[in-house]
């Protein structure tokens, strides 16, 4: 069993997370409420590691009314084990888990015992990369049933090529960024053909803020 995930993201009309200078400011105010609405909703909420490195997110419900009961268990895959222990999504204020690989030298056992000591969580499953369809299934049995997929590209190309995604909800602003080397919704190394592709079903549509939002179902 595997929690039912819902992708999200804002991007521009091209596809882009942020400019080539990681400059990400893309949603409007009504938006940020949009996604802070789901995270209320939802048990968990997923990111790479790369997001806590270049936006140091806190990953909590902050821009609607909400108590600390309604923050998900933040949820953070990374391989490494490349989380500062100063990051925002390891304060107090929601219970933090970090997904890393089954791989464990000195440095990273001491890394995970600084972690346990703040309250922190930490799973090892796979080699090389973390085990995304084994993280799912040790995220279900710890009662995390729905979980919120917020990127970046890294992230959701390896949930994607996993099928692990069941929902997807864009914010599209009427941007257009540009530049090759700036993240996508979706980076990773691609599907090679059509047939291979993710297939998804349009359920709703509607404007918010300068921008709209598209809502699919992921075709299984
Ligand atoms: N506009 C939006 O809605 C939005 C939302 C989120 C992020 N962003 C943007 O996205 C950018 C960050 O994206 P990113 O692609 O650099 O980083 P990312 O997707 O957040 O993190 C990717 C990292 O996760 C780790 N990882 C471990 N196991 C993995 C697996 N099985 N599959 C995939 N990744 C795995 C890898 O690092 P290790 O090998 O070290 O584990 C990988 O490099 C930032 O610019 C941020 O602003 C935008």
């Amino acid at each position: 069993m595997k929690p039912y995930v819902i992708s999200n993201v804002g991007m521009t009309l091209d596809g882009k997370l942020a400019t080539i200078a990681n400059d990400s400011r893309i949603s409007g105010e009504e938006d940020l409420k949009r996604v802070h609405q789901i995270r209320k909703e939802v048990d968990g909420i997923m990111v790479g590691i790369g997001t806590v490195l270049k936006d140091d997110p806190r990953l909590t419900v902050h821009k609607i009314p909400a108590k600390k009961e309604d923050n998900p268990v933040r949820i953070v895959v990374d391989s490494k084990l490349r989380v500062p222990l100063n990051a925002r999504v390891l304060n107090k204020d929601a219970k933090t888990i970090i997904a890393t690989t089954e791989e464990i030298n000195e440095e990273k056992e001491e890394k995970i015992k600084k972690l346990t000591e703040m309250g922190v969580e930490v799973i090892k499953v796979g080699k090389g990369k973390v085990d995304l369809r084994k993280l799912m299934e040790e995220l279900y049995k710890r009662g995390i049933k729905k979980i919120l997929l917020e990127g970046g590209g890294t992230l959701n190309w390896g949930m994607f090529k996993e099928n692990l995604v069941d929902e997807v909800r864009v914010f599209i602003a009427p941007k257009i960024f540009g530049g090759k080397d700036a993240p996508t919704y979706v980076d990773g190394e691609g599907f090679k053909t059509v047939d291979e592709c993710v297939k998804l079903e349009l359920k709703n549509f509607y404007r918010m803020d300068d921008g709209i939002v598209l809502e699919f179902k992921v075709k299984k």
